[in-house]
């Protein structure tokens, strides 16, 4: 219901545009960010280390120069400095996220960290005085490592788990905050139980950890969508949504077969996550259960490696979510054929990735495709950047660029196509700690000083050129060159 009334809105106000380069009204427009890219004080206060911390300390090499998030841009003190940046940039809106370690030390109910929840309290609260909405990710990749533990994510009772960590949020935060999601990019962060080996918790399953991790995240996302629907939202009135990544996806050549490529490829990096939650039917999409299953049976399996979901269970997410967000970074050029090592999921897609390309037409392009194929949900870009490898400094040009082909790419989706977009945060407000890439890939609106203890903060020129676009509520036709 509540998605209808949000989608109704979303059409009116489009409707009521003039210009093409112009945001709808009520717009939300701001940064992202992650709480262990940002936020240091790693084990201050009672946090409880997570399998990001473990990881990196355990690995200094899976990260880079030994980086890790113990300090990070010490955003756990200087959360005010972070609002002040945001308030420049014009933001209505910010989206981080929350440690759950910080606030649930051991992963579960049985100590409440009320440092931890003072911490988010005050950021919270220090956003709105400056009038800024929260938008809070619940899970940004970093799983206390007591729950690792037992597992991690392949363990079916870490659902169950995360339903209890999202009844504190609610409790403690839901009076203020009115944006939710809850989970980041399942399909980057379960590649941490497949074949993506430096991602945490670096547990080597591929093609069957991370199909089991991402099957417990689909569950947990329910459950905390219902649990959400059915006891806070008649009283918080807000809305919960959920993450995916995807990048532009588009054809080597027109061939009828890298036209299929492109699709199976969207359904395998898309649909998996999507499909269960936001499609009319439910379920893994028919291509996947179908190449997975013959896989599986191929190698001499007495099962598959894809889990099926039972139809109470595939009755119970369909629908189960009020908002699509989507984060977006740049483009695949696809073909058919075989990659990754067996077993894997890519092998199990028949796709090859031929080049990455930034194509802001492509971005155009995958927006129309989510409206269409998941068609009845707002859609919220919750993140959106680009780090030149090796350009640091305060002089981006190169990032305004970007900045700037996207956002009139998205108001082309809005505006003339009718994509019912509602909001964008780009990545990110300040340099952070980019997972095993450290402080050397640097995505930051402001530029961090990882080398003072201060951790000083300066903004780039990306900073005017963004606070311009949030302040007008336009994309400029012309800026400076
Ligand atoms: C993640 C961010 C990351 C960004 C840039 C996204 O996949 O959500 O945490 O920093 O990409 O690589």
């Amino acid at each position: 219901m509540l998605k209808l009334i949000l989608l109704a809105t979303v059409l009116a106000v489009a409707a009521a545009q003039t210009a093409v380069n112009q945001f709808p009204e009520g717009f939300l427009l701001g940064a992202a960010t992650a709480a262990y890219q940002i936020e240091g004080g790693w084990n201050e206060d009672g946090k409880g280390e997570n399998i990001w911390d473990h990881m990196l300390h355990e690995h200094p090499e899976y990260g880079t120069n030994g980086n890790n998030g113990d300090v990070a841009c010490d955003s756990y003190h200087k959360y005010q400095e972070d609002v002040q940046m945001l308030k420049a940039l014009n933001a209505n809106v910010y989206r981080f996220s929350i440690s759950w370690a910080r606030i649930l030390p051991t992963g579960d109910v049985d100590v409440i960290n009320q440092p931890g929840i003072e911490y988010y309290n005050n950021l919270i609260n220090e956003l709105l005085a400056n009038g800024i909405q929260p938008m809070v990710t619940m899970y940004h990749w970093d799983l206390p490592q007591a729950l690792q533990y037992i597992g991690g994510w392949p363990n079916p009772l870490l659902a169950d788990y995360f339903v209890e960590y999202a009844r504190v949020l609610f409790e403690n935060f839901g009076d203020r905050v009115k944006w939710w999601i809850t989970f980041n990019e399942p399909a980057s962060f379960t590649g941490g139980y497949g074949s993506s080996g430096l991602q945490a918790p670096s547990q080597n399953a591929s093609g069957i950890g991370d199909y089991l991790a991402t099957h417990t995240v689909l569950r947990a996302h329910g459950l905390v969508y219902h649990l959400y629907d059915e006891q806070y939202r008649a009283t918080q009135n807000g809305s919960v949504g959920i993450t995916l990544n995807i990048a532009g996806t588009e054809p080597l050549t027109n061939s009828t077969e890298d036209l299929e490529a492109v699709e199976r490829s969207l359904q395998f990096e898309a649909g998996h996550y999507a499909h269960p939650i936001f499609s009319q039917d439910g379920d893994y999409p028919a291509i996947m259960r179908e190449r997975v299953d013959a896989n599986s049976a191929a190698e001499g399996r007495p099962r598959s490696r894809l889990p099926t979901f039972t139809q109470e269970e595939i009755a119970y997410l369909r629908g189960s979510s009020d908002f699509f967000g989507v984060n977006h970074y740049y483009t695949n050029i696809v073909t058919s054929g075989e990659s990754g090592i067996s077993p894997s999921k890519t092998r199990d897609s028949g796709i090859v990735s031929t080049a990455i390309r930034p194509y802001p037409w492509a971005f155009r392009n995958i927006l129309n495709w989510i409206a269409n194929e998941y068609p009845g949900y707002p859609i919220i870009v919750t993140e959106n950047g680009f780090a030149a490898l090796g350009y640091g400094g305060l002089n981006d040009t190169y990032r305004i660029i970007y900045y700037r082909a996207y956002l009139t790419a998205l108001l082309q989706a809005v505006n003339t196509d009718g994509v019912p977009l509602i909001g964008y945060t780009a990545w990110s407000l300040m340099d952070n700690l980019e997972w095993n890439s450290g402080f050397t890939v640097k995505y930051g609106l402001y530029e961090v000083d990882f080398d003072s203890p201060n951790r000083t903060r300066t903004p780039k020129d990306s900073v005017a050129f963004l606070s311009q676009v949030y302040g007008s509520r336009e994309v400029p036709q012309d800026y400076f060159y």
